[in-house]
């Protein structure tokens, strides 16, 4: 299973970002724990601060044997169209991840514009929560093809 996990903007300084909102992992640690904690799947790592450099990404997987995307957009999650657009139009599941819990945050933060178009939105279950994300990948690909009740 090859997944391509994006991180938006001030995420390249998780460790010592407002620990006590994000924690005390840095992204490589989260990328790490990710591959060790998976080794039959295949991770293609991407942190950007801008946002046409993430809308790129997005669209680098079009055509190539990608199977998801774990995506934390971090402050463009609360407005930019211009990744839901990107994330709207791929053909693979794309799940939205949030170390804290943005629904119990400032008003701006409650609001998603890219969940719609995402399989599942994962928020407030710190750094574990791009596993999750990884764990709902897999239950998507295995529940493929098969109707709901
Ligand atoms: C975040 C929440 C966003 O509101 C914020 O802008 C971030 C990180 C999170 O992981 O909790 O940069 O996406």
């Amino acid at each position: 299973m090859n997944i391509l996990v994006i991180n938006g903007p001030n995420l390249n300084l998780l460790g010592t970002r407002e620990p006590h909102i994000y924690g005390s992992q840095t992204l490589a640690d989260i990328e790490h724990e990710l591959t060790g904690r998976y080794p039959e799947a295949h991770f293609t790592f991407f942190q950007s601060n801008h946002e046409g450099a993430i809308v790129d990404a997005l669209q680098s997987t079009i055509g190539k044997d990608f199977h998801g995307v774990v995506i934390n957009g971090a402050a463009f999650t609360h407005y930019s169209y211009a990744i839901r657009d990107a994330i709207s139009m791929l053909m693979i599941p794309t799940v939205e991840v949030h170390i804290s819990n943005i629904h119990l945050r400032e008003e701006f933060r409650r609001h998603s514009v890219t969940s719609p178009v995402c399989v599942a939105q994962l928020s407030g279950f710190g750094s574990n929560g791009y596993s999750l994300a990884v764990e709902m990948l897999l239950y998507h690909k295995s529940s493929q093809g098969k109707t709901s009740e």
